[in-house]
């Protein structure tokens, strides 16, 4: 069989995160290599690679053929999770898109409050729109990590519903569950205060924001 690839740091985040031995659903799966990957390193028992575009997707199904994963990973044509049942997967991924898509995505399927579900997220650009959406509606992170990939930052977090709505503090909603005790999550944080400075030059509250996060973490 052919050997396997390596993941990029950015998608190697996002594999630590499964459940050892659960079903995955990758969301925006493109080249379905993390889904690939996941079941033929042996830490999913089994994958769906979902992407709203048919050229990604054949991408995804040439990926899934050169490795021989075609009894271990499903592809399906579909916006979001339009496409999947709540029986049929464990945890879900979802990764390289902008906060306000991955916002879209969770808020069409209602299916996703449920305990035993466990989300990853990994969004390219604003993650405080999904953090605010998911702590309105009841859920709640568990794990909050960074990487530098291809000399950029990434940030990636799990999350769990615990049907707790709460209305998060502004500053968390930038920062997470983040220590800046770790390079990388000073790394993220910084980037995070320079997006909020350039913010601050159309709305000072921005610029609020940005001290108050320079405050409590000592950046
Ligand atoms: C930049 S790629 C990311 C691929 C991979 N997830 C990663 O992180 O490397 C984004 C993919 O998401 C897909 N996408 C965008 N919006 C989507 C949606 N609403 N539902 C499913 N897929 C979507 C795009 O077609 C594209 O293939």
């Amino acid at each position: 069989m052919r050997p396997l690839f390596t993941l990029n740091n950015r998608l190697s985040l996002c594999a630590e995160m499964v459940r050892k031995g659960k079903r995955i659903a990758d969301i925006g799966t493109d080249h379905a290599y993390l889904p690939v990957w996941l079941v033929r390193a042996g830490f999913a028992s089994f994958a769906l690679a979902c992407d709203i575009k048919a050229e990604p997707l054949m991408q995804g199904e040439q990926t899934i053929k050169k490795y021989h994963a075609e009894d271990l990973v499903e592809t399906r044509l579909c916006d979001g999770l339009n496409a999947v049942s709540p029986n049929e997967v464990d945890d879900i991924i979802i990764a390289g898109m902008g906060g306000e898509t991955i916002v879209h995505i969770l808020s069409e399927a209602n299916w996703l409050k449920d305990e035993s579900k466990n989300l990853i997220l990994q969004p390219m650009s604003k993650h405080e729109l999904v953090i605010e959406y998911l702590y309105k509606n009841g859920f709640e992170l568990t794990e909050h990590r960074c990487v530098v990939a291809d000399g950029k930052i990434y940030t990636t977090f799990t999350a769990n519903y615990t049907g707790n709505i709460k209305e998060p503090e502004e500053v968390f909603t930038y920062t997470g569950l983040l220590k800046a005790d770790i390079e990388d999550d000073r790394r993220f944080l910084n980037s995070v205060i320079n997006h909020l400075e350039k913010k601050a030059n159309s709305d000072p509250h921005f610029g609020e924001i940005a001290n108050e996060i320079k405050a409590r973490f000592l950046l």
